[in-house]
């Protein structure tokens, strides 16, 4: 699905950013927390990954929970009450339940009672995925306001014995206020999206759904757990992140040097750095925070926005890059004016 600049300007009105939030829990595991029980090192995985700490939720945290914190900071970054809210998309492969959908317990969490809610799976890409489908209701003039949820808590399908996997994820929640304005900031200039089915085999969780319901024996008890082929994932993403951002500077006219920040997935910092470099940004155009939080999936991006955001690294005007690559497979970008 393709939101191009033209859509945008032929339309009276534009989806535009007007607050962010984000939500960890408490507890964190830290590189060496893991060398207590598995065949690791800070070495190791700081130099393969970036990543330091991560944290993970407690009994008392949920997806729900972590969104409905993350939605509550968002609201109050912009000013708004949650019954303003008319539609609420939630994106998540670790839903609170498998049914009814996460979205439904954050609209009861935060009172959002005349919202349209609902969950998105899309993997690391969800909450890029639910962007433009919210994008395509305001810009129709369908919705004035919507809430965007990332929120994921992966600690709770991952592998802890599976030492090339278990150290990379992190728990929690980001979520974004899209509003219409007719006026003043482009919003979301562009977005596209892409999925290639061909590829589940790379990243997915087999255990519990039609194909392998609880009550029928799991050839191989793991099967609950997420499973990566992670050199595999490794050069497919760094393919596909370069050929999005290529395709977001030529369709909406931008030099590199025009993206004020590059917030891609926080899914490895190797990753990242090596797509930079291709691409010539310079360091201070890219933002990494996977060493304090891992790869959160669907959270990764909007708690990598608020953060860039709360940091005072982008301000109203500036031009920004969100791009994912994940499980689906999925992948895609918006080029977002502030
Ligand atoms: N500590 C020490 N050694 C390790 C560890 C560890 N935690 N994990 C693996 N190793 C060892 C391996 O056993 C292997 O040893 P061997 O050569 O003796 O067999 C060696 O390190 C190299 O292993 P590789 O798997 O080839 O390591 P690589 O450099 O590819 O790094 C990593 C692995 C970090 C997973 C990388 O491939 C990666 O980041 N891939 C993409 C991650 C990904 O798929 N993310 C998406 C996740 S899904 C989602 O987001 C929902």
């Amino acid at each position: 699905m393709v939101n191009d600049p033209t859509t945008q300007a032929q339309s009276r009105y534009r989806a535009v950013l007007a607050g962010t939030g984000s939500a960890v829990p408490k507890k964190i595991l830290t590189n060496e927390d893991f060398t207590t029980f598995l065949d690791t090192s800070d070495e190791w995985i700081t130099s393969r990954t970036g990543i330091k700490v991560r944290h993970i939720a407690d009994d008392e945290d949920t997806t729900a929970t972590l969104a409905a914190e993350a939605s509550r900071k968002a609201l109050a970054d912009a000013g708004m009450d949650a019954t303003e809210i008319e539609l609420i998309i939630t994106a998540t492969i670790t839903p609170e339940m498998v049914f009814p959908a996460t979205a439904c317990f954050v609209q009861d969490m935060i009172g959002a009672v005349n919202a349209w809610a609902f969950d998105i799976s899309a993997a690391c890409s969800g909450f890029v995925y639910a962007l433009s489908i919210a994008q395509q209701f305001i810009i129709s003039g369908r919705y004035k306001s919507a809430l965007v949820i990332g929120a994921e808590t992966l600690s709770r399908i991952t592998d802890y014995t599976d030492r090339g996997s278990c150290i990379l994820f992190g728990d929690g929640a980001g979520a974004a206020i899209v509003k219409a304005a007719e006026s003043g900031s482009m919003g979301l200039m562009y977005s596209t999206s892409f999925s290639d089915g061909r590829g589940w085999t790379s990243l997915n969780c087999l255990a519990y759904g039609s194909r392998y319901p609880v009550g029928k024996p799991l050839a191989d008890p793991k099967m609950v757990y997420m499973n990566i082929q992670g050199r595999e994932i490794y050069h497919l993403a760094v393919r596909r992140i370069v050929e999005l951002v290529e395709e977001c500077l030529e369709k909406c006219h931008l030099d590199i040097e025009q993206i004020k920040m590059f917030i891609p997935h926080q899914m490895n910092a190797r990753i990242i750095e090596s797509v930079g470099k291709r691409l010539k940004f310079s360091d201070e155009q890219i933002f990494i925070n996977i060493d304090k939080y891992g790869n959160t999936s669907a959270a990764s991006i909007p708690i990598a926005l608020d953060e860039c955001r709360r940091l005072g690294k982008i301000q109203q005007g500036d031009i920004i890059l969100l791009v994912s690559f994940g499980g689906g497979l999925t992948w895609g970008a918006h080029v977002i004016q502030l």
